[in-house]
């Protein structure tokens, strides 16, 4: 980290410059609370013209490079035997070590290949802990998800650098009460998404995968948030420090089976990918590519994307560009934590995660209190985040309400795109919005979708305290947008 004179003024410090740029608008407080009502109060079916700050996720909108833009001219255009793919392959191999990659559209993909070739009926596929997409692929192919995070990675504040880590004694008893055979496969998911983008250290992942490989049991590193991952391997744990990043994704790789990844995050591009070591698990899911996604050398991604994931892998390695993430996440968590706004500790990747059982402790989990902090805070600056708590998990079979461990709204901070002014507008506002969290109530469901209802649901306020809070803004900020 370059480090400041005046210490006191320290802020990361951008490794880039911005070269390209688009432009953004903000709508008045009245006109932001037509748009959110409008939208269900899903900041999903909110249109982007509308935002100020697209907090939503980092997937598939980070800044590309002037490398990855260039080396799209260069795409080789053709359907079966593309030279684009053959460089892409070489990408893969420096960052992984590997030799076998089967493309595919995204990480989603990826896990409809996984569930289709390993899950059958009955199984188990335990992890850390679950995403969305991936359960909802596993319980289609009749699999059950078990989670076995250890409990440090379900308390909000804590000052425990990896709370992603798996609880390693779980996991042997769980093999073991199931037996090998009906574990489909372990996943561990780096930089684990739905508790706050909170790392994995090196030691549990080799430690789940030697586990896996003492019992037969395949193991999966979910790649698709390692290199925020990667980031705080080498920042927090004393025998990665002088490890290269590349030394770290060669290692994982020769330990576990199977790696799959979201280009959306991993490869600042889009796309997806399988990888391994191993060919005939590899041959295994082979049928699905064109299948499912398109010929093996394109699978459903375009030549000119899958040229800016090759990039963008290379830059996946580079400490100056996987930093920013982290750092900006860091800058804005402390921001929030020192004013006393409850958020996610310590700081992940991926983003921000405000803590919405605390911030609205009146407003219990059938009111979705997630959802109703992140309709507040598109009311107080246009900013969206994304629900990360009860609205995100799917009913029981039998129709009761699965609540979630964890009330979150995720401000996620795509790479390489905010300037520090704009994240100190979102800190601002965020504070603006807990000094009037009193305001705030919950929410109730008009149009419930049965599977992935975070997406298409649609919701109305209880009450109308969102007209209040839009009046409160006024007599704060004047005529201030
Ligand atoms: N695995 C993880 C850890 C993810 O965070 C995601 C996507 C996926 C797999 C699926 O990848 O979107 O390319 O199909 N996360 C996005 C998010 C959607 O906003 O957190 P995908």
């Amino acid at each position: 980290m370059v480090k400041f004179y005046q210490s006191e003024n320290q802020v990361p410090l951008e490794m880039h410059k911005v070269r390209v740029v688009q432009k953004l608008t903000l709508l008045p407080v009245e006109e932001r609370l037509k748009k959110i009502q409008e939208a269900g109060n899903n900041t999903f079916l909110l249109q982007n013209k509308d935002i100020y700050m697209d907090m939503l996720t980092d997937s598939g909108v980070n800044a590309m490079s002037d490398r990855q833009t260039a080396a799209m001219h260069i795409a080789d255009d053709s359907y079966a035997g593309s030279e684009t793919f053959n460089r892409f392959k070489v990408a893969i191999k420096e960052v992984f070590g590997t030799d076998h990659v089967l493309p595919a559209h995204q990480g989603r993909a990826c896990e409809n290949i996984l569930a289709e070739a390993f899950v059958k009926p009955g199984m188990v596929a335990i992890m850390n802990f679950h995403f969305t997409t991936t359960k909802a692929h596993v319980t289609r192919c009749g699999g059950e998800v078990l989670e076995l995070v250890d409990k440090k990675g379900l308390l909000p504040q804590s000052d425990d650098p990896f709370k992603g880590d798996f609880d390693l004694e779980a996991l042997k008893k769980t093999i073991e009460e199931y037996g090998p055979e009906k574990v489909a496969y372990v996943r561990i998911e780096a930089g684990t998404n739905l508790i706050g983008g909170q790392p994995v250290s090196l030691a549990n992942m080799l430690a789940v995968a030697d586990i896996c490989h003492d019992y037969g049991v395949l193991s999966v590193l979910d790649a698709s948030l390692l290199q925020d991952n990667v980031y705080f391997m080498k920042t927090r744990e004393a025998q990665c420090k002088y490890m290269s990043t590349k030394e770290i994704y060669h290692l994982l790789a020769d330990k576990v089976d199977l790696i799959y990844f979201s280009a959306r995050k991993l490869g600042f591009a889009r796309g997806g990918a399988i990888t391994s070591h191993n060919s005939e698990l590899i041959k295994s899911m082979m049928e699905y590519i064109p299948l499912y996604e398109g010929f093996l050398t394109y699978g459903g991604i375009d030549v000119r994307t899958i040229e800016s994931i090759t990039e963008g892998l290379y830059e996946s390695l580079d400490m100056d560009y996987i930093s920013h993430g982290p750092e900006f996440i860091a800058y804005l968590v402390k921001e929030l934590d020192d004013y006393g706004v409850p958020v996610i500790k310590p700081a992940g990747g991926l983003g921000a995660h405000l803590n919405c059982s605390e911030i609205v402790p009146n407003v219990p989990h059938n009111q979705y209190p997630a959802a109703a902090v992140g309709a507040a805070l598109y009311i107080a600056g246009g900013i969206r985040g994304m629900e990360r708590g009860t609205v995100s998990e799917q009913r029981e079979p039998d129709g009761t309400e699965r609540y979630a461990e964890l009330e979150l709204q995720r401000l996620a901070m795509p790479r390489r795109v905010f300037t520090l002014s704009q994240v100190k507008y979102c800190a601002d506002r965020v504070k603006w919005m807990w000094d009037n969290r009193d305001i705030i109530g919950g929410l109730q469901w008009v149009e419930e979708p049965k599977v992935l209802r975070f997406f298409f649901g649609r919701m109305k306020e209880i009450g109308h305290w969102q007209e209040d809070l839009v009046a409160k803004f006024r007599e704060d900020f004047g005529d201030s947008l």
